[in-house]
């Protein structure tokens, strides 16, 4: 019996290698609603973007299992979108064509699609450039559209904005919130920066990479659009950074 969208039901993954077993993952589990934004936060190496692979079906040496609407996660397919740090758009496909991959677009479904999608990235006039015309941020907005254009029913991004300067950032934090109001997209947000979990998310789960699973879950209780300098806001900040240096520091290094 499932109760959420997504549903992480007791995951463990080890690595086995020469020099011996490494257990990234133990028993982890998590419930994502319809709907709902719920960031990934943790050192380096704690088995974030292991756990997205997971979930997208990329990973299957796992114990335990992933349900997406009760469905049992057993490959990768477009109801699951991944969007990595940096964009992976094909540099001999102009934007449109990017976003529409193996689709055609002689279709005029696909074609209407594909342009609302670029409308709502923000990308008019920008329909034939090459990615090698597009700034970071931009090529982003496209791996994007690229996505959504499968109605993914749950997007799941590994710090797609990582590459990217702080200006460029805060604009694509309010381009996929403008995406979020318009599709209600179920989301799963990878990334090393409390305050865009803070902006961005529902919920931040924090993973302990000593204990390979979850350390906490922060409830972001705040209306949208945020306001990174309100004493809400602020609060929360510090609460999770009081989560975050709360791991032993050992084993592995901070990034953030
Ligand atoms: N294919 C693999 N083979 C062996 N070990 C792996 C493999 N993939 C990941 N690992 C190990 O699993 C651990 C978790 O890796 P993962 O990439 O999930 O970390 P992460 O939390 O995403 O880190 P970062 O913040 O640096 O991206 C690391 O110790 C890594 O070396
Ligand atoms: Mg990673």
């Amino acid at each position: 019996m499932t109760t959420g969208l997504l549903e992480v039901v007791n995951v463990s993954r080890t690595f086995h290698s020469d020099t011996g077993d490494v257990h990234v993952l133990s028993g982890l589990s998590l419930t994502v609603k319809q709907g709902e934004i719920v960031s990934i936060i943790g050192p380096s190496g704690c088995g974030k973007s292991t756990l997205l692979k997971i979930v997208a079906g990329l990973d299957l040496e796992i114990e335990g299992q992933v349900f997406l609407e009760g469905e049992l996660v057993t490959k990768p397919s477009e109801q699951k979108g991944f969007i990595f740090q940096e964009h992976r758009l094909f540099p001999w496909l102009n934007v449109e064509r990017n976003i529409a991959a193996d689709l055609s677009l002689k279709n005029s479904n696909v074609r209407s699609r594909v342009y609302a999608l670029i409308k709502l990235v923000k990308l008019q006039g920008f329909e034939r450039a090459y990615p090698k015309q597009l700034s970071g941020g931009m090529s982003q907005r496209v791996a994007i559209a690229r996505a959504l254009l499968r109605n993914p029913k749950v997007l799941l991004l590994d710090e797609p904005f990582g590459a990217l300067d702080a200006f460029t950032r805060s604009h694509m934090q309010d381009a996929l919130l403008d995406i979020w109001r318009e599709n209600k997209t179920t989301m799963l947000f990878v990334t090393h920066d409390i305050d865009e979990a803070l902006f961005l998310s529902h919920r931040v789960v924090v993973l302990d990479a000593n204990i390979g699973g979850i350390r906490t879950i922060l409830p972001v209780d705040l209306p949208m659009p945020r306001k990174r300098t309100g004493s809400a806001f602020q609060e929360l900040r510090m609460h999770l950074l009081r989560a975050l240096v709360n791991e032993t520091p050992d084993k592995h290094s901070w990034e953030i």
